[in-house]
């Protein structure tokens, strides 16, 4: 009896240790921080669920409480919460127990600093495992084996690479012009938002050479599950492969509905092994070698060569390019009809480049990238669409990272492997560099001056994660929003 009551206390005796412990003894425990935040990350180990039977979960679920809070409870707000613990608490603080969050755009080059800095930087496994994507390029954490994987996908990205693409992607562009007649012509509304995502997965099918059926929203709902579904995913790390392996009704079905469509992941990994087995030779007959082809034509390893890695990474080039370049197509087209002066002006310039629309698609691509305004209206749809909207992670393995805060003069030592965060929307709305910060304003961009604001343009990130489809989302941009 004495023993069961000794229980409670023992266990809030633990309870309150482990928070001591994270509070005030942890490598970053200098680092500001809001207390809930630092002490609550639960492990909540798998075999407490019933779920036992599906093999390729890995070993834990590890929800973030104080995060899961605002972005489950809330609904995605925990980009904005830690913005707010920005006013309260300085340029630096910590947002989890092994997380530290940044709001300095100066101090962005070092955070996301290039390998021709010499500074290595891993992603953090938290934030990629929730993919279930490990042996992607995008979810691989150490630097050394992403760059070695990155570098036999890199040269199909250069620019000299994406503009032999143009001609697939203006007959892309062609089926979306003929698509969107029929609806001005029918007087039917037209959904941008299917048309535009329809139209980025059918481009980004050029560059793995399957086909996508025209205008197939499969690839767009499934882009949206993933941004639905990725704060659950981060708060139960492996909650992707969960979602993907689960056939019974273990899962809530809400997720389960718009899971990305199996039949095209089976068919991508169809596909990879027919070029793999030496059974697919249809690239022979194309005017472009498939990126399988490259990646097995290039000098990796043969264990980097095999079907599983290479669907991985076809899933991430298929869905990386989908929504996001979509969303900044659909923004642009919203701000664009919404303030007709800026319409005008961006459709003299187009005439100008474009004189007869039997000419559209006929345009190269380097006379559409010189023309100044059109440039000014992407910068503006990139910015206010903020790439990927939540925090991303790099790490230093091997150094030290001095931050000093620049109204304090405070100065800090960031431990080497500490995950330090950086949010592009926060840097977005930093009304120093872009006052009126939600207002379309290409003219921002055309002013001399703003050469000095294209470091803080991060929606791709930069250094060396930076996109690797920047050249191919630049492309369909410039195709696609002339064409429209
Ligand atoms: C407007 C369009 C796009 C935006 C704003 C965008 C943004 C981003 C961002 C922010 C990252 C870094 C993510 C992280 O740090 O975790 C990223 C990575 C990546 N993106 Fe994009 N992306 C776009 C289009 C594309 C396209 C068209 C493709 C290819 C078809 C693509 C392929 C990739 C890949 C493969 C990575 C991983 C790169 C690496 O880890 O080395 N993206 N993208």
């Amino acid at each position: 009896m004495v023993l069961y009551s000794l229980i409670p206390i023992v266990l809030w005796g633990a309870a309150l240790y482990v928070g001591y412990r994270r509070l005030y003894l942890s490598p970053i425990s200098h680092i500001p921080v809001p207390k809930l935040a630092a002490v609550t990350r639960l492990s909540v180990h798998l075999h407490l669920l019933p779920l036992q039977h599906i093999q390729s979960l890995g070993s834990s679920l590890i929800p973030s409480s104080y995060e899961a809070y605002y972005d489950l409870w809330l609904g995605g707000q925990y980009t904005f919460k830690i913005i707010a613990l920005h006013k309260e608490n300085g340029p630096i603080i910590r947002i989890s127990l092994w997380e530290i969050h940044v709001a300095d755009p100066d101090f962005y080059e070092v955070v996301y600093a290039s390998s021709a800095s010499g500074h290595r930087r891993d992603k953090y496994d938290w934030f990629t495992k929730g993919f279930g994507l490990d042996n992607a390029v995008f979810a691989t954490p150490g630097h050394d084996l992403h760059r070695l994987r990155r570098s036999a996908l890199a040269p199909y990205f250069s620019m000299t690479s994406v503009r032999r693409l143009q001609p697939l992607l203006e007959e892309r562009v062609n089926k979306l012009l003929e698509r969107s007649e029929g609806f001005r012509d029918s007087g039917e509304v037209l959904n941008t938002s299917c048309a535009y995502a329809a139209f980025t997965n059918d481009s980004d099918c050029v560059i793995i050479d399957t086909e996508a059926p025209d205008f197939d929203p499969s690839y767009r709902d499934a882009s949206y599950f993933g941004s639905t579904a990725g704060n659950y995913l981060k708060a139960f790390s492996s909650g992707y492969g969960l979602i993907c392996s689960a056939k019974t009704s273990t899962y809530p079905t809400f997720l389960l509905d718009h899971a990305p469509p199996n039949s095209k992941l089976q068919e991508v990994l169809a596909h990879i092994q027919s070029i793999t087995s030496g059974h697919n030779d249809s690239h022979q007959d194309l005017s472009h070698p498939t990126i399988f082809h490259t990646i097995l034509d290039c000098k990796l390893p043969d264990l980097e060569k095999r079907d599983s890695r290479l669907s991985d990474d076809a899933q991430v080039l298929t869905m990386a390019g989908t929504l996001t370049t979509a969303w900044v197509f659909e923004v642009t087209t919203f701000h664009l009809l919404s303030n007709p002066s800026i319409l005008s002006a961006l459709k003299a310039e187009l005439s100008t480049a474009i004189p007869s629309p039997n000419d559209i698609g006929a345009v190269p691509l380097p006379i559409l990238e010189s023309l100044p305004y059109l440039y000014a209206v992407m910068k503006k749809g990139f910015r206010l669409t903020y790439g990927v909207s939540c925090r991303l992670a790099r790490s230093d393995p091997d150094n030290t990272i001095p931050f000093t805060d620049e109204v304090t003069g405070k100065a800090y030592i960031i431990p080497p492997g500490t995950p330090i965060n950086m949010t592009s929307v926060q840097i977005y709305h930093d009304e120093s560099l872009f006052p009126d910060s939600w207002t379309f304003r290409p003219e921002r961009w055309l002013d001399p001056s703003s050469k000095a604001l294209e470091k803080y343009l991060v929606s791709f990130t930069a250094g060396s994660r930076q996109c690797l489809g920047i050249n191919l989302a630049y492309c369909e941009l410039y195709l696609g929003l002339s064409a429209i």
